[in-house]
């Protein structure tokens, strides 16, 4: 198969569908790699790089698009993108297509087959190309925590480690999940002390087994997360609850209870945050100040290091990539995880939340794909 890479147009995006390695995978399953000019440059990955790699460099997204059967990118079709897609190509990038109408009807009216990252599961229920960003966001939410703490950026100006003599500070995590496991091991190995709190029992147990002691774990109450928060030096916001909005569990009245100068970082701002007086920043302007509460509530965190970001995405993507470019439409008629991750297909919706929110008729996977 021919396969596509782009370089990525949406703002700030610095990420690239394939990494070098990534194509040296792909021309080792006997592909061919067609790979826009400076696509990597925001990885440090420069043509020849690609080139060494075994890809064919290409002077535009157009030439990419043209030559290619499989499009692989990192971002949403862009509406120039999305103009250049056809009925008998595959695109295999994160979509997000459920508050994006315009985007859908720009894949509808393509006919393209486009299988979206963030639907793609596992046998233990997870989402897979999902987890490697949040592993990011929440390894990221401490760093980005600790540097707001500083007194010159409005904090109040705590070392999470402390030093001999002089206590840590501390870290409140609410939600357990990917993007809280990954905070709490990075507060941890700084030294600060944490306390995580989830709703779920069994994740409780399961992230008392991992840190043995070195991290508390509270069951998620109004009291418990009251006392928690008003204690913390940094609170990080890492609850999801799948397809809904983020629950609002930091009211603007609790932030009156909060430390002045204390910081929050609200990771869940992507599915509307989960502190009342949270809303999107960017990294050109990630915090500002309620109440004397420092909030950090950028959407895309993993855009600030795309270099871990776009290999860390690649290490999860490249599984089923080389899936579809081996087998085609079969590797996903044959594989209920790809299947799952499949959104549209020549001209239908076929997955059921983006069918309902913007009011297409679902079409089952199962049926539209006939595979000879
Ligand atoms: N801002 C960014 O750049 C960025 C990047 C990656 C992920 N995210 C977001 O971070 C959030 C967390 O993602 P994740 O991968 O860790 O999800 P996850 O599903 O792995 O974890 C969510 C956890 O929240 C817990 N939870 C649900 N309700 C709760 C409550 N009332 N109190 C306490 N805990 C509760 C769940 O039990 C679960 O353990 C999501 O909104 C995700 O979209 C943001």
């Amino acid at each position: 198969m021919r396969v596509g890479c782009p370089k990525e147009i949406k703002n700030n995006e610095f990420r690239v569908g394939l990494t070098p390695g990534s194509v040296r995978e792909y021309v080792a399953h006997g592909h061919e790699v067609i790979v826009e000019t400076n696509a990597g440059l925001g990885i440090d990955a420069d043509d020849g790089v690609y080139q060494a790699a075994g890809a064919k460099i290409v002077a535009t997204a157009k030439d990419v698009f043209d030559q290619s059967d499989m499009i692989v990118k990192v971002k949403e079709p862009q509406p120039s993108e999305w103009a250049m897609l056809r009925e008998d190509q595959i695109l295999y990038t994160y979509l997000h297509l459920a508050p994006d109408p315009e985007q859908t009807k720009g894949l509808v009216e393509s006919g393209c087959t486009a299988v979206a990252y963030e639907t793609v599961t596992d046998d233990h229920g997870g989402l897979p190309l999902l987890a490697p960003m949040s592993e990011v966001a929440g390894r990221l939410a401490i760093q980005a925590g600790a540097t707001a703490l500083e007194k010159v950026y409005g904090g109040r100006g705590v070392m999470l480690g402390g030093v001999p003599g002089v206590l840590p500070g501390k870290v409140t995590i609410i939600g357990g999940g990917v993007v809280g496991l990954n905070a709490a091991k990075m507060a941890a190995g700084l030294g600060a002390e944490v306390t995580m709190l989830d709703r779920s029992i069994p994740r409780l147990r399961q992230l008392d087994d991992i840190f043995n002691g070195r991290v508390r774990t509270r069951f998620s109450t109004i009291e418990a997360l009251e006392q928690e928060v008003f204690s913390a030096d940094l609170t990080i916001g890492a609850v999801l609850i799948a397809g809904a909005a983020a629950p609002k569990l930091v009211t603007r009245e609790m932030l009156s209870g909060m430390k002045k100068g204390s910081v929050i970082v609200d990771v869940a701002i992507d599915q509307g945050g989960c502190f009342e007086t949270s809303h999107p920043t960017t990294h050109s302007e990630p915090t500002f100040e309620v109440d004397g509460v420092i909030h950090y509530c950028v959407a895309n965190m993993p855009g600030a290091v795309p270099v871990t970001s776009a290999h860390a995405l690649n290490n999860a993507t490249l599984h089923y990539g080389l899936q579809l470019a081996d087998k085609g439409l079969k590797a996903i008629a044959e594989d209920r995880h790809l299947r799952a991750g499949l959104n549209v297909h020549r001209g239908r919706i076929t997955n059921k939340p983006v069918a309902d929110a913007l009011g297409y008729e679902l079409a089952e996977a199962d049926t539209v794909l006939k595979v000879a």
